[in-house]
């Protein structure tokens, strides 16, 4: 099974791609986690990137086409793979059907959750996650069961991201309408996408989407 989440930031692509990982088995290809991992390692990749991603633009489609490669090359070729914030321009869409087919797998959905933009600043800016294991919190609508400490690893580390504020997420957002959103029709041609509403609970829509892999 390979499935793409798409939807604007703060949809709730990381919080759903994990659900599927704990679910299913399915490895998560984050390639905002792969870019982030690359800045904190201090790499030349992390380097390059850094401006553009606080900036809220886009890095450049050779770079996270090589990210994903190299991910998927490390997986056993049965894992399922979970395309979160990836593709995200036509281009990238396109390199994605070569790179699948090179590897003998195949696409089964792209599962576009359907969001109210406004709302999504509240949820971005309320974003927190554990410093040691990266599970992701909310201020309201997630916090860790016992103040302070997560829920997964017990560390009492927490962060925020530096691109998590309004003005960069608005600069996001309009990304996300300008070059993402128009790869959709590509994908409906083929008959892949499920839209889901992803107002509802962070459950609700888990449920939806396993009820949709699970037809398969
Ligand atoms: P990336 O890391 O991919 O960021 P993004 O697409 O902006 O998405 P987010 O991670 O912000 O949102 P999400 O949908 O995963 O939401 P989450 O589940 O965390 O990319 C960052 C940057 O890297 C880009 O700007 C770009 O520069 C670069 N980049 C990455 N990929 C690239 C590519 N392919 N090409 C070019 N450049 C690339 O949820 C958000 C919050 O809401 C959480 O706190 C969560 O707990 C909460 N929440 C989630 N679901 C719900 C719900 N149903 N109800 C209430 N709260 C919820």
């Amino acid at each position: 099974m390979n499935i793409i989440l798409l939807g604007p930031p703060g949809a709730g692509k990381g919080t759903q791609a994990s659900h599927l990982v704990d679910d299913f088995g399915m490895a998560q290809l984050s390639t905002g986690d792969m870019l982030r991992a690359a800045r904190k390692a201090g790499t030349p990749l992390g380097e390059r990137v850094a401006a553009v991603m606080d900036s809220g633009g886009l890095v450049s489609d050779e770079i996270v086409d090589d990210l994903i490669c190299d991910k998927l090359d490390s997986m056993p070729d049965d894992q399922g793979a979970i395309f979160d914030g990836y593709p995200r321009t036509a281009a990238q869409a396109h390199s994605l059907d070569k790179i699948l087919a090179d590897r003998g797998r195949t696409l089964d959905f792209v599962i576009e959750l359907n969001v109210d933009e406004d709302a999504l600043v509240d949820r971005i800016t309320g974003r927190f996650t554990c410093a040691s294991c990266g599970e992701g919190y909310h201020d309201r609508y997630k916090l860790p069961k016992v103040e302070g400490v997560c829920d997964n690893c017990g560390s009492t580390e927490f962060k925020r991201r530096p691109d998590d504020n309004e003005e960069t997420v608005r600069t996001r957002m309009a990304e996300y309408r300008a070059k993402t959103a128009p790869i959709l029709p590509i994908y409906d041609e083929r008959g892949l996408v499920r839209r889901i509403d992803g107002m509802q609970s962070i459950d609700e829509v888990t449920k939806e989407i396993e009820a949709i892999i699970g037809k398969k």
